[in-house]
């Protein structure tokens, strides 16, 4: 496909005001927008004097951001995972905007959307194994797994077998039928019973938590000494994987920290100034109801060195593998 630069539906960047606020950008200061979308987050940070290094994996994405790095010079894009930010070197702040923009949600080719029948696709970055690939050539329990683990889905057994039994599926409006059927239509449910699968399948095939959390790390290598951090996410899995990295890293107990080994309890803070969890006011929900499900968290780093990630982020890593 190739990339487009001008999107039916342009990202309304969610809890806008409240990450500038968090970065306090300044002029002569760079920024990392780990998550570039349609830029709302970087435009803003070059309103307010920052230079900005943005990332983002969807080639979409990156075309949108090299149109605008063509007008500012202040502005760079760079076509990767988030998990590469500290390649931007010594940064004063970075944020992340986790999860699917407008664009790739509402565009049905891209496979994200069970409302609108498209191909089983699923893939941020346009490369490497769809959803098809796996939902048709994973075992059943490995499917289970994901459904239970990354969609909190209770009835994942039956879902799983559900889909192995329908296979070969190629189409998303195929995934969602097989899926409400294992589970049966319940006239009370609110949401409709394939929105977890639907979500658990798609963290799996973006790797979504462990590049979260490999992110993180990478931020808390990359940000300068009162560096600030600004992550915004959209559901309980994630937002659990950035509150115990700030409780970690902050020095503060995590509720599992009788579990943690001695020398990680006794590391100087790389992080302080961890805010409460920071949800969007009645205005923006009115405006934009996509923002009621995301969580604004913000820290700042301290002088100490960054904690070695090799086995402190592995809990909060994704432990499935097709
Ligand atoms: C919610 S949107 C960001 C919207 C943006 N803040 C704005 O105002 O337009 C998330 C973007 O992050 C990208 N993304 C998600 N995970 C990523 C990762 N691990 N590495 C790089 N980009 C990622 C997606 O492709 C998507 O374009």
């Amino acid at each position: 496909m190739s990339p487009n630069v001008v999107s039916a539906s342009p990202h309304v960047p969610v809890l806008l005001a409240e990450v500038v606020a968090a970065l306090a950008p300044a002029p002569g200061e760079t920024m990392v927008d780990a998550t570039f979308g349609a830029g709302g987050y970087s435009r803003a940070l070059l309103a307010a004097g920052a230079s900005v290094i943005a990332f983002d994996r969807d080639p979409d994405a990156v075309a949108t951001g090299e149109a605008l790095a063509a007008e500012n010079p202040a502005f760079r894009i760079v076509h990767a995972d988030f998990s590469r930010l500290g390649e931007a070197g010594a940064v004063d702040g970075v944020t992340m905007d986790i999860g699917v923009s407008s664009m790739q949600l509402d565009q049905a080719e891209r496979g994200f959307s069970f409302g609108q029948d498209g191909p089983l696709d699923m893939r941020m970055s346009q490369d490497g194994p769809t959803a098809a690939d796996f939902v048709n050539e994973a075992d059943e329990e490995t499917i289970a797994d994901v459904l239970y683990h990354y969609g909190e889905e209770r009835q994942s057994r039956r879902v799983a077998r559900a889909i192995v039994a329908a296979r070969p599926l190629t189409r998303t409006a195929q995934l969602a039928h097989v899926v409400r059927r294992a589970l049966g239509h319940k006239p009370h449910e609110k949401k409709d019973p394939a929105t977890r699968s639907f979500q658990a399948i798609r963290i799996h095939v973006n790797r979504e938590l462990g590049e979260l959390a490999d992110g993180l790390a990478a931020a808390e290598r990359a940000l300068k000494p009162g560096g600030r951090l600004a992550v915004v996410t959209f559901h309980s899995l994630e937002d659990r994987v950035v509150k115990r990295f700030l409780r970690e890293r902050s020095g503060s107990e995590p509720s599992g920290s009788r579990h943690l080994p001695q020398a990680m309890a006794t590391r100087a803070p790389s992080f302080e100034g961890v805010g409460r969890a920071i949800k969007a006011g009645e205005a923006e929900l009115a405006a934009n109801p996509r923002s009621r499900s995301a969580t604004l968290r913000t820290a700042t780093r301290t002088a100490a060195s960054a904690w070695d990630d090799a086995g402190t982020t592995s809990g909060l890593k994704q432990g499935i593998s097709a």
